[in-house]
């Protein structure tokens, strides 16, 4: 009987994934709370054949030439921008991710933040938490209005479309601004495609879903933040790093813009002393747009089908990078 692969799981995922992969292979688990430290990942990749990593482990060139027998690299996140793509690729090391699972689960987060930042309701929960609730107050907590407003969604991809079906519902404008224009998605949506500069000084509610990379970072800055209205709503469900956070402190400091609300953030974890932890205009969340019991268990099912496929040698059913087989062939 061939000898089982072994692979390395870097945290503990959902039982439908860990239980795919514990029927097969010679499965190593770390079972800490925070990813394991990189002299571990170090060690435990070397002998591995496969290896199940989360947004959270940086998968350097350094840790995929660690792992001279790696024949496949499994995310469970659509977002790569943890993994040297190109290190992987030329070591023709196919990489899985999970893209469409958690689609729907994140525009609705997207709506939460938007909701909760137009509405105020963190800073609600505060008040009645403070014993500051004495009465009805004609002008307390007031927000600004989500129905009929403008929403600018910068990446119209899976969940930037997502997002744009949940706004129709709001009756909102939606404006979208992505490399790649998509008439499908304005016939089918109704969105209006604009240029980056326009979208920002035309929208009420700004929300990011563009993928982090080396065009993506910081591209919203100082300038573009002072193109925004200062009525607008800043949301990013997507990458910290898209942001320039000392930009976005002085923004909402100093009324640039209204208010923001943020799942991710530059650095992750943010530290709690950190300015925008204490912005009453600004909701930072800890980065738990997809974190439904359902959504996580279908990515830690997808992300365990991604790595058994790679380990029998069969193209990865969702990979990031296809290039990967051209090279081979
Ligand atoms: C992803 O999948 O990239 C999200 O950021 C976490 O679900």
């Amino acid at each position: 009987m061939a000898e089982k692969p072994t692979v390395y799981v870097t945290r503990r995922i959902p039982e439908a994934g860990l239980a795919l992969i514990r029927d097969t292979c010679r499965m190593r688990l770390w079972e800490g709370e925070l990813p394991p430290p990189k002299e571990v990942l170090l060690q435990e990749v070397a002998d591995c054949d496969g290896l199940l990593c989360l947004l959270t482990d940086p998968i350097d060139a350094e840790v995929i030439g660690a792992g001279v027998r790696l024949r496949v690299i499994s995310q469970m996140a659509v977002g790569v921008d943890n993994i040297d793509l190109r290190a992987a690729t030329a070591r023709g090391i196919p990489v899985g991710h999970t893209p469409g699972v958690l689609t729907e689960a994140t525009a609705d987060f997207t709506f939460a933040l938007l909701m909760a930042a137009a509405r105020r309701i963190p800073e609600g929960v505060d008040y009645v938490r403070a014993g500051k609730w004495q009465t009805w107050e004609p002008m307390g907590l007031l927000g600004v209005d989500v129905w009929g407003a403008t929403l600018g969604i910068v990446g119209l991809g899976r969940i930037g479309a997502a997002v744009a079906r949940r706004a129709r519902g709001f009756a909102m404008r939606v404006l979208y601004y992505d490399p790649n224009r998509r008439p499908d998605l304005e016939t089918e949506l109704g969105a209006e495609y604009a240029e980056l500069e326009d979208l920002l000084a035309s929208s009420d509610f700004v929300s990011l879903h563009c993928p982090l990379t080396s065009q993506t970072y910081h591209l919203i800055g100082e300038v573009e933040l002072r193109r925004m209205k200062p009525t607008a709503i800043l949301i990013n469900a997507a990458r910290g790093p898209v942001v320039d956070p000392d930009a976005l402190v002085r923004a909402l400091s100093e009324g640039w813009i209204r208010a923001a609300a943020l799942d991710v953030t530059e650095p992750e974890p943010i530290p709690p002393d950190h300015p925008l932890v204490s912005l009453p205009n600004c909701i930072v969340v800890p980065h738990i747009a997809s974190a439904t019991v359902a959504t996580r268990e279908r990515m830690a099912a997808m992300a365990a089908e991604n790595l058994l496929a790679g380990l029998r040698g069969e193209r990865l059913p969702y990979c990031a990078n296809p290039e990967v087989y051209q090279r081979e062939s």
